[in-house]
């Protein structure tokens, strides 16, 4: 039998909770958002490569071939009532993806949301660490995701290498959008491209009346009106309850480095601001280069182990560490 808590109890936890620097108010079940402007202290759970650095950047990917994870650490209630539908939520994410290469990078990090935190049998590259190759598609997945997608996977249909996809239990987006977004006062959509380096921001927003969800990039800053797609899809088919929320990153055979400044949840209701004056930096810098950035390398510079010409191939490594 459950001993009774007095209420007092758990609001001063709440409060104390709340109180530390870097975190929202959150106190599961009953608060169910949170706010990280950089990971210090955040109540998150690493997996896989994952880390947060001394400054409180989350490193998600620090080399090639490898998958990495931060969950929030509790589970969220997204459904009032066992039999109810999936509320509506919103997410918001300040992110920036350095890469070996100047033009390439692989393969890309998400956004999800999962029955379990064990992603233990999951492939990295253009799997993203949510699914391995028997599980790619399965209902029994439960995941809904976001993918930030810098490589285009023939086997996955991927319209380019640059895009933002809502995939439901499988890799195969249900709809993606090449990186941009449209101004707000002439309207006009401009290309962004994912792995310049520089911090952008996503918002998602699901909709539980309308079954919509709205995905808007942006460079770092103000959130555009316009999203850059909507699409429709009825989670409450799709989610367990209780789930968890995470972030995913993964590699191939180019160390492309997946980095989250900060992240912000709202369960009914609008993500709260993250707070831009607190973010940490991205180690290389706005417009700096990455040490080792480099073009790809040429046939004539990498051909003695194997010639690998254009590194928008996937499967160069081996050229590229001789060079
Ligand atoms: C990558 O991260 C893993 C796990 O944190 C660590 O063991 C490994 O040494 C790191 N590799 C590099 C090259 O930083
Ligand atoms: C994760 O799942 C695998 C099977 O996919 C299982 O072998 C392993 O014990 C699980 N790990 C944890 C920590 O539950
Ligand atoms: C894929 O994941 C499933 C479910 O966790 C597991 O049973 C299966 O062994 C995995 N397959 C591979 C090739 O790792
Ligand atoms: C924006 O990206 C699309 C798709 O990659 C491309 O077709 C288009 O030419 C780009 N536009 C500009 C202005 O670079
Ligand atoms: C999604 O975008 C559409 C079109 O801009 C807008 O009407 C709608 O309110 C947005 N929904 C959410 C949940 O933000
Ligand atoms: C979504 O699916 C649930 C469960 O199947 C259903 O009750 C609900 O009416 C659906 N919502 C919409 C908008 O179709
Ligand atoms: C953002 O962080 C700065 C520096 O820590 C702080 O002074 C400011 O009050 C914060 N703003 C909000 C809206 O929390």
């Amino acid at each position: 039998m459950a001993a009774k808590r007095h209420p007092c109890i758990l609001v001063c936890v709440c409060l104390i909770l709340s109180l530390g620097p870097n975190l929202g108010a959150f106190c599961t079940p009953q608060v169910q958002s949170f706010v990280y402007s950089g990971f210090n202290g955040a109540d998150v759970t690493l997996d896989g490569v994952a880390m947060v650095r001394p400054d409180g950047l989350l490193q998600l990917t620090n080399v090639s071939d490898v998958r990495g994870y931060a969950f929030h650490r509790d589970p969220l209630l997204f459904r009032k009532s066992p039999n109810g539908v999936v509320r509506s939520f919103s997410v918001s994410l300040v992110f920036g993806v350095q890469s070996e290469f100047v033009e390439s990078s692989v393969d890309g990090m998400t956004f999800f949301v999962a029955a379990s935190k064990n992603f233990s049998s999951t492939f990295s590259g253009g799997f993203l660490g949510l699914f391995n190759d028997s599980t790619d598609g399965s209902p029994d997945n439960h995941i809904f995701a976001v993918e930030i997608d810098t490589f285009k996977n023939g086997e996955f249909m991927d319209m380019d290498s640059n895009h933002i996809g809502i995939d439901i239990n499988s890799l195969f987006s249900i709809q993606a959008r090449t990186a941009g977004f449209y101004d707000d006062n002439t309207g006009t959509f401009t290309n962004l491209t994912l792995n310049s380096g520089e911090p952008m921001q996503l918002w998602v927003e699901y909709d539980a009346k309308t079954t919509h969800v709205n995905s808007t990039l942006a460079p770092f800053g103000a959130k555009p009106r316009k999203p850059l797609f909507s699409t429709t899809t009825n989670l409450s088919e799709v989610l367990k309850d209780p789930s968890y929320v995470g972030l995913s990153g993964s590699t191939g055979p180019i160390n492309t480095q997946y980095y989250v400044l900060g992240w912000s949840f709202g369960m009914d209701g609008p993500a709260p601001a993250i707070n831009i004056t607190n973010l940490p930096k991205l180690p290389h810098g706005p417009g700096s280069s990455f040490q080792g950035h480099r073009n790809c390398p040429s046939d004539s510079h990498c051909g003695v182990h194997r010639p690998c010409g254009n590194c928008h191939l996937p499967y160069c490594t081996e050229a590229a560490e001789v060079c």
